[in-house]
């Protein structure tokens, strides 16, 4: 349609079809079908606003597949006055038939691009399944691994968030031919990630500084990669619910960042800012969400209640309506629903698209290059054929490793390989056994809420059989293989841990196991960084592979055999222990840092723990060694418009390939604030062969020096910098140099 039809249409609307336009649904609103992952309560008046608002809703959430959305969407069409088309969306968080890892292992790969054909992957396939919106991707920066939700960020790192930000929008929006995308959806608008003490939907407190420095870049970089939506956060941001926030919706979002896409509240919460005791009721919360700029009430009915009131009372303006709705029509336009209101749903597509070849092969690839190998002791890893192996753990036979989100995918199906059945797939004449071990989690655990959470229903004498047998089969083997971490339930939305460790009943079986033999190798499954301190310690070899997704059984036992090689890098501090949370590795130099092997007593440290992590942002083992030169540098004064290049050599000094990502870092030395010890600014793999070695190149100019300043101002600061060059942020491999601004009055 021509935007002037769309205006023709806005003006030939009623009242209570406008509204309705920016009011989302649930899908059990359509002829009797189930809702799909609820993620809040319904609005008390659900059933009354049913009746009168069932055929005006603008959008529905939580139902998928083409037959269901072609029906819903033609009767729809056929009630609805002016025949406007419903927008269908849903949270394809790692992909929608084909799971691939969940975000933070995608952080990972250190491979932002690569997550973009992930998403890409995800698009295709969730719009043969009637799909035109998909919610992500999350871009919230995070630094407490309590908090359930880090699983779905790309990690601790706003350069690296960034990267990933425009990649994942651009690749869910990418025209692949026809209709073959999805309109991206970034959140949760903003500061999501730093809920306080890592409890979920706490209320999060950040200075104006560490905020738009630190958390706000990623969204924009999101919006400037052209998402289409984007979604506000539950809690405050300076004491006012984000929902509500007209200062960082108006001025900030739409006005500093230019989004101009549809602002979507989260589930329910427009009407929940009356729980927060901001909105005096729901009429209130309704005026106040639409003049912040919120066009669709998620499911919190405050909107279709009260917003025809509103305006007719002459308390809203019905030209703020107007916006709202035109910005919703032009994304149902951009999605060309006005010529073909299916989006080209099919039930053959689906059929061709769901879990073909090629997508497994990328969520495949995408898992392997994921896993972060934290420990290889001796060179442990990879395994031999000439070895006799046993694999004792829950998740040797567990196919809960899709992570919380991937209720489209199935875990249930034989889709998703285990570990063990990968295993006998690869290992065909290997000498191998296989034992479960224990339950996930202890008996007792009841993961509460969570309806697809299904509890052990091993009894004690199975759990000690279990025990029993794992012990004589690690005596009896060369090397044992631990598959153990978290419960896929223990992360995501609604799954803060105060402890962050792997569940008590399988550290008694990896201490078990790890008396009568040594040579563990510990294959860790979580959705966060876990305290891992006693596997580290004990086991010989530790590989984080996160939640993995579908391809994960094949890809860990392709790493650990050496077919394939580990090149993952910490996208998120691994703390030493819950009690050093929030940690990263960015923080602002203090007045007093603590210097590893110098013991002083008043310094930044704790009497009890180290003061470092027990692994550090951007670190990960490879099978091989590699060199790094010393940091050369083209030149050391930097002018504004100028370039450095800052290289180094990296040599294969083992004797197998690796893949490397080589890190580049600045500091800068004085500014006129405290400045991070370190931030991340570039990124190259690198894939060498044994004895091959490459120069790894950077450039620097001024804008990777600029920084917040005060609200639209980043600016550089003349005066001294350092550059390091590594392969994780824990690097001193440095370089200086300075930058002269002639207009200004340096910091030495
Ligand atoms: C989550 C969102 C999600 C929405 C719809 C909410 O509870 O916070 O991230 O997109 O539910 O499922």
């Amino acid at each position: 349609m021509e935007q002037r039809q769309l205006i023709d249409l806005l003006n030939d609307m009623s009242l209570e079809e406008k509204a309705g336009q920016l009011f989302q649904v649930t899908g059990d609103w359509f002829d009797g079908m189930e809702a799909l992952e609820q993620t809040g309560p319904e609005a008390e008046e659900s059933a009354r606003l049913r009746k009168s608002y069932g055929h005006l809703a603008g959008s529905v959430l939580g139902v998928y597949g083409a037959a269901n959305i072609k029906r819903i969407q033609s009767a729809y069409m056929e009630r609805q006055p002016h025949h406007i088309p419903l927008l269908f969306m849903l949270d394809i968080i790692n992909g929608y038939k084909t799971i691939y890892p969940i975000p933070l292992a995608q952080g990972a790969m250190f491979d932002p691009e690569f997550a973009g054909d992930c998403a890409a992957m995800a698009a295709k396939e969730g719009a043969a399944g009637g799909l035109h919106v998909t919610f992500s991707p999350m871009v919230d920066l995070v630094r407490d691994a309590r908090w359930g939700r880090v699983m779905e960020s790309t990690g601790e790192d706003v350069y690296l968030n960034s990267l990933y930000a425009k990649s994942m929008v651009e690749g869910y929006q990418r025209q692949q031919g026809g209709t073959d995308f999805l309109a991206a959806c970034v959140k949760h608008f903003a500061g999501y990630g730093a809920p306080e003490g890592g409890r979920e939907y706490q209320t999060m407190e950040l200075s104006n500084g560490t905020f738009h420095e630190f958390y706000l870049p990623a969204y924009e970089s999101a919006v400037k990669a052209g998402s289409r939506m984007a979604m506000t956060a539950f809690q405050t941001v300076n004491g006012i619910p984000a929902t509500v926030n007209r200062a960082l919706l108006r001025e900030i979002l739409r006005g500093k960042m230019g989004f101009n896409g549809v602002l979507i509240s989260d589930y329910a919460a427009i009407g929940e800012t009356v729980v927060h005791g901001v909105s005096k009721d729901g009429a209130d919360a309704a005026r106040r969400a639409l003049e912040a700029g919120v066009d669709i009430d998620m499911m919190s009915g405050v909107y279709p209640e009260y917003l025809v009131g509103l305006v007719k009372d002459g308390i809203l303006e019905e030209a703020l309506l107007d916006e709202s709705v035109l910005r919703v029509l032009e994304l149902k336009n951009w999605l060309g629903l006005f010529e073909d209101p299916f989006h080209g749903a099919d039930e053959a597509r689906e059929a061709r698209t769901f879990l073909c070849e090629e997508h497994r092969k990328l969520a495949y690839e995408a898992a392997v290059k994921s896993f972060v190998l934290l420990k290889n002791e001796d060179a442990i890893l990879p395994l031999s054929p000439n070895q006799k192996i046993a694999f004792i753990g829950p998740y040797t036979d567990s196919r809960d490793m899709l992570g919380s989100w991937s209720f489209t995918g199935g875990a249930e199906t034989g889709e998703v390989k285990t570990v063990r059945a990968a295993a006998e797939e690869a290992l065909a004449g290997w000498s191998v056994t296989y034992h479960t071990g224990c339950p996930v989690l202890d008996p007792g655990i009841v993961l509460e809420g969570f309806d697809r959470y299904k509890p052990s229903s091993a009894t004690q004498e199975e759990t000690d059989r279990w025990r029993e047998e794992a012990r004589k089969a690690a005596e009896e083997a060369d090397v044992v293989v631990m598959p153990l971490g978290e419960h896929c339930f223990q992360s995501g939305e609604a799954a803060s841990r105060a402890f962050i460790e792997i569940p008590k009943i399988q550290q008694d079986l990896f201490r078990a196991v790890s008396e009568v033999n040594p040579n563990v190798v510990a294959v860790v499954f979580s959705g966060r960084p876990l305290d891992l301190r006693v596997i580290s310690e004990r086991a010989r070899a530790v590989l984080s592979v996160w939640m993995p997704g579908m391809e994960g059984g094949r890809a860990i036992i392709d790493v650990l055999t050496g077919t394939r090689t580990p090149s993952g890098k910490l996208p998120m501090s691994f703390p030493y222990c819950v009690g050093q949370v929030p940690v990263h590795y960015d923080s602002l130099m203090t007045g007093r840092p603590y210097r590893k092997g110098k013991p002083e007593r008043y310094v930044s440290r704790y009497q009890d723990i180290p003061a470092d992590p027990l692994y550090s942002f951007g670190y990960g083992l490879t099978y091989t060694s590699m060199e790094l030169s010393e940091v050369r540098l083209s030149k050391n004064e930097l002018m504004p418009g100028e370039e450095i290049e800052a290289s180094v050599t990296i040599k294969n000094t083992g004797k197998r390939e690796g893949t490397e990502t080589v890190q580049l870092y600045l500091r800068d030395v004085t500014g006129s604030t405290a400045r991070p010890v370190k931030q991340l600014k570039g990124l190259k793999r690198v894939t060498l062969q044994p004895g091959e070695e490459a120069k790894v190149a950077f450039s620097i100019g001024e804008d990777h020096l600029k920084f917040f300043q005060k609200p639209g101002l980043w600016d550089s600061e003349a005066g001294a910098f350092l550059v390091f060059i590594g392969t994780d942020s824990r690097t001193e491999h440095s370089a200086p140099f300075r930058l002269k601004k002639q207009e200004a009055s340096e910091n030495t």
